[in-house]
């Protein structure tokens, strides 16, 4: 049997420092240390606290991913990391990493788009997972929506390394808009996972939100007019200098994650019409994690009477920004040759679309 690419790959786009060890598609480690907590404060990502926390992780998270690997520098056959999208000053602490171990080790290194690695997420498959490379059915035609903090695309995966971004937010992502209403209501940051445990105990149905852009005849998304329609809502219900009782705040999560969701099934049933090749769905990203996105797609793709799968990622430390996804794109990368020829040339790439 072909002796499948083991890779150390590096995340630094956004706010987690992440290194993984790849084998092939299987995750032999997967480290992130979360920057959570710092940026607490703010609500979100500050760049520059960012990129300091990045610096004084980084070799930590890698000697943890090597650990837990059991793997040696010298046993590796490259060295991947995020090129971008992402943030620049982030993107570039682990760029200066990966060129500093891939010149010190003399190994090659691949340049990964953070998106495609959220896109091929649902491809890493636990190392004690066992599949042949002749039961692996590499994604053709395949819709994949990527769902996060940064991002809520909807991209056609027509083979691996070939896609076609099909829609996406023309202001919001998914992910932000959940954190900055979620802000409104005190839930602290990142609000998605505590906006999706609140729900559970409300009523979806007690408060009133718009579907938007349901004329505008293409596959985009929006979400700012659902964050403004949240904080004209919560200054109604607060009018008489009350806070929101407990009871309040689940049915206002539970109504307002239900219109979220409902604006992304909408405009899948609408890709689905308008696609017959596809033939199935992969959904990635830190939002991917909601049990409730996944029932709400689940049944979008039942009513499609298609047959259509729903593919998540094995696990929830695949879904947010992660390590190991690269390390699944560089895979296929380094299969494919395509390795960083001139380190010197390699920069970061803060707006790198996916198509
Ligand atoms: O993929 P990710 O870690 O970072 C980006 O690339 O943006 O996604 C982070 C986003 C945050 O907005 C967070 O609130 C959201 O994912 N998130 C969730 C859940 N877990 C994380 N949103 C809804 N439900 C969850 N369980
Ligand atoms: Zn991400």
């Amino acid at each position: 049997m072909k002796k499948l690419p083991l890779i150390l790959a590096l995340d630094t786009s956004c706010d987690e420092t992440a290194a993984a060890v790849t084998n092939g598609t299987t995750v032999l480690s997967n480290v992130i240390a979360s920057q959570a907590e710092l940026h607490r404060p703010y609500g979100g990502v500050f760049p520059t606290i960012a990129k300091q926390a990045h610096k004084e992780n980084i070799d930590r998270t890698i000697a943890l991913a090597m650990k837990r690997a059991r793997i040696t520098i010298d046993q590796l056959d490259a060295i991947a990391v995020t090129q971008g999208p992402g943030l620049a000053p982030a993107l570039e602490v682990g760029i200066t990493k990966a060129k500093e171990l891939a010149r010190e080790f003399k190994k090659p290194l691949v340049a990964v788009n953070h998106i495609e690695a959220h896109v091929l997420s649902p491809l890493a498959i636990r190392n004690s997972q066992v599949i042949s490379a002749e039961s692996f059915h590499p994604p053709m035609n395949v819709l994949s929506l990527v769902i996060s903090g940064g991002h809520s695309e909807f991209i056609l995966i027509k083979e691996v390394g070939s896609y076609q971004r099909l829609g996406w937010t023309i202001d919001d992502a998914a992910g932000e808009c959940l954190d900055k209403v979620g802000r409104m209501l005190d839930l602290g940051y990142p609000a998605g996972p505590v906006i999706e445990q609140f729900a559970k105990k409300g009523d979806a149905k007690a408060y009133q939100f718009p579907l938007p852009m349901t004329l505008s005849g293409d596959y985009n998304l929006s979400f700012s007019g659902m964050k403004t329609h949240s904080r004209n809502l919560i200054e109604k219900l607060t009018a008489d200098g009350h806070a929101l009782t407990a009871q309040e705040t689940y049915d206002f999560c539970a109504s307002f994650q239900r219109a979220v969701f409902r604006h992304l099934t909408y405009k899948l049933e609408k890709v689905l019409l308008d696609h017959p090749e596809i033939t199935a769905v992969y959904l990635g990203g830190g939002v991917a994690a909601n049990r409730q996105l996944r029932k709400a797609l689940r049944e979008t793709l039942k009513k499609s009477g298609r047959g259509l799968r729903l593919h998540v990622p094995y696990s929830n430390r695949l879904c947010g920004d992660n390590a190991a996804m690269i390390g699944v794109v560089a895979h296929f990368k380094f299969q494919r040759g395509e390795t960083v020829k001139d380190l010197d040339q390699l920069d970061r790439q803060p707006r790198w679309a996916i198509s």
